[in-house]
């Protein structure tokens, strides 16, 4: 997830993308850069810059001084292809630099457009995916094509998701132009007088203007000082409502949510397109990011999945399957424990980390281990220059975009994707048993309905809300499930008490009975999940048992004709999908309820006290 910024006007277009800038800096910091077309005409002047805006761009134009001028484009990059760094900065541009383009988004396709891009004879500087698209404009700029129709057919060329800004250069005659592109990822139009503007979120705009186009999927917008014009994708002139926003700045750079929490949590279907994206093959999952451990996993006779608080939740839901999918022992490790546990390690042991930030000391002290014993291993990590990314053998992004609230979310649930991907990428290679090769086939048919389902959760959000006021007058909760939905359980409970300061646990359904049912008394609240067919009567016995302690039931199924649903006080359903995806939705869900109970509570959401986003001490 990066920010777009660019403008068309009279003001300096310098300022005016540098203030847009820092305010979507949330959406990415790992570099930033701009594209300028200067007034007297002359070549496009492109400034970008390692690092965070006030420590790499802000000094790199003082130095550079650009020339004056009305027309640019800009861009905060959150690394997906190619190390943060000067070159891999956007925006890229074409072999002689007469055009350059910024971009959100992934070019699925980018190795074979950048092969048959080179055979042609186009330069290329940097490692990223972004940079294909200025060479494609370029090809049809050079057939006579305008600006904007270059642009259109050189999208038809792109696969992935992507929102683009796109500027040239001028002779000098202020007949500047900027094109804008909308293909899932968002991009917005701002008019003001004589002026306009992109970006990926009003947060950027509210300095100038509040009256914005939200482009619909597929839109191209053409943009010059007199006016804008807008396309549809099959290149039709389209008419769209301009509508008045009215938000306050810092509400603004929270997408118009109250906190970074809920925003996230809603952003998680696009993430989830963002995580599946080119790796979801008809038969086989499809991760060209592994070089190293499908050779070696023939040889490999046992898996840790290592991590800490809500990563080491994820590898405890992924653990069964490695196991299944493997045919080898799999087991789940706290990463604080792991290293001093003198574990057995050599190389025929894989182990996987997952970490959201890939600095957490923990895990990264296991990763120095598992090297030194010769293990081959694999990162999962959302952050591109990671320590984590740069020191496993192999390395998964979750392309969640970044997580700002200190509670983990979306970077969970895609975790959850990525490690499923990964067991059955490597399973592959072993070659499956009939019922392994029912789990993969499940999970590759409805993994694309994933993020549907997950808008079907977020729209109906009635009964949570509900459950939510309940829980918010407790000072304890039950959280129960078997196999994977005890997982969740792990999660669900790590969140509640993380912002909400209730006290939670999560125990294994059947395990209640030893020992902790003896804290269950009249209107204590049990949410007990219950979402695979073969455990569905066991869970309804332990429910049962709970309730006639007194416990307040909150079922959590995907069956609303669930028996359990009969006893229990509330019900949220989860839509049904493969059992394996099914913990990204209960997650979901989960979250959700953790957030508005915090609410109610009037609890800091985004910064629970005593916490830090990333621990990078021991
Ligand atoms: C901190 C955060 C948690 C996170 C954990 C592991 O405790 O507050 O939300 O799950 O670190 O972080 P990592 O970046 O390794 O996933």
């Amino acid at each position: 997830m990066c920010g777009i910024v660019g403008y068309i006007g009279d003001r300096s277009a310098t300022e005016v993308i540098m203030e847009g800038l820092r305010r979507l800096e949330y959406r990415g910091y790992d570099s930033a850069g701009m594209a300028l077309v200067p007034r007297s005409g002359g070549s496009i002047q492109v400034i970008k810059r390692q690092g965070e805006i006030d420590k790499g761009l802000a000094p790199g134009i003082r130095e550079e001084s650009p020339d004056p001028s009305a027309a640019g484009i800009g861009h905060t990059r959150w690394a997906t292809h190619g190390r943060p760094n000067d070159i891999n900065a956007h925006p890229h541009t074409d072999c002689d630099g007469g055009l350059a383009v910024v971009h959100n988004g992934i070019i699925e396709n980018y190795f074979e457009l950048g092969r048959e891009l080179r055979n042609e004879g186009h330069v290329f500087r940097s490692d990223v995916d972004t940079e294909v698209i200025p060479h494609l404009v370029e090809r049809y700029r050079k057939t006579g094509l305008d600006l904007l129709e270059a642009t259109m057919k050189a999208s038809t060329y792109l696969r992935g998701a992507y929102a683009l800004a796109v500027v040239e250069s001028d002779d000098g005659s202020g007949n500047e132009a900027l094109v804008g592109v909308r293909k899932e990822s968002p991009l917005i139009v701002g008019i003001g007088e004589g002026e306009y503007f992109l970006a990926s979120d009003i947060a950027a705009l509210l300095p100038y203007t509040r009256d914005v186009i939200i482009l619909e999927n597929g839109d191209f917008a053409f943009l010059t000082r007199e006016g804008y014009r807008l396309y549809d994708q099959g290149g039709e002139e389209v008419h769209r409502e301009v509508e008045r926003v009215d938000w306050d700045a810092d509400a603004a750079e929270r997408g118009g949510h109250p906190h970074f929490m809920i925003k996230e949590i809603l952003e998680q279907p696009e993430a989830w397109v963002a995580a599946l994206q080119g790796r979801v093959g008809s038969d086989r999952a499809q991760l060209p990011e592994l070089k190293n451990a499908p050779s070696v996993v023939d040889g490999i006779s046992q898996v840790h999945l290592v991590g800490c608080g809500t990563s080491y939740h994820a590898a405890v839901a992924a653990r069964p399957q490695f196991e299944r999918l493997l045919g080898i022992p799999a087991r789940a490790e706290i990463a604080s424990e792991f290293r001093y546990g003198d574990p057995l390690l050599g190389p025929d042991t894989l182990v996987v980390f997952v970490s959201q930030s890939g600095e957490t000391a923990d895990t990264l002290a296991c990763l120095d281990l598992a090297k030194s014993a010769g293990c081959p291993t694999i990162g999962i990590t959302n952050v591109v220059g990671s320590s984590l990314a740069r020191g496993a053998d192999d390395v998964v992004f979750t392309r969640a975009g970044p997580e700002i609230s200190v509670a983990s979310t979306k970077t969970y649930t895609t975790q959850l994707l990525i490690l499923d991907l990964i067991a059955c990428h490597l399973g592959s290679v072993l070659g499956f048993d009939d019922d392994a090769r029912a789990r993969v086939d499940a999970l590759l048919e409805r993994a694309p309905d994933l993020p549907g389902m997950g808008w079907e959760l977020l729209d109906n959000q009635e009964v949570i809300l509900r459950v939510a006021e309940y829980l918010a007058g407790w000072e304890d909760v039950f959280f129960i499930g078997r196999g994977l939905d005890f997982a969740a359980a792990m999660e669900g409970q790590l969140k509640l008490k993380e912002i909400s300061y209730i006290h939670a646990e999560a125990y294994p359904a059947g395990e209640l009975k030893h020992g902790s049912i003896a804290l269950i008394e009249q209107g204590i609240p049990v949410i007990a999940i219950s979402t695979q067919d073969h455990l569905r009567e066991k869970m309804a016995s332990n429910v049962e048992a709970a309730r006639a302690r007194g416990g307040w039931i909150c079922l959590v199924t995907d069956r609303p004709d669930d028996s359990t649903a009969q006893i229990a006080d509330e019900v949220i359903v989860v839509p049904r999908t493969a059992e394996i995806l099914t913990p990204v939705l209960v997650g979901l869900a989960l979250q959700l309820l953790a957030y508005h109970t915090a609410v109610l509570r009037d609890c800091p959401v985004d910064k629970p006290r005593n916490l830090a986003k990333s621990v990078t001490v021991e």
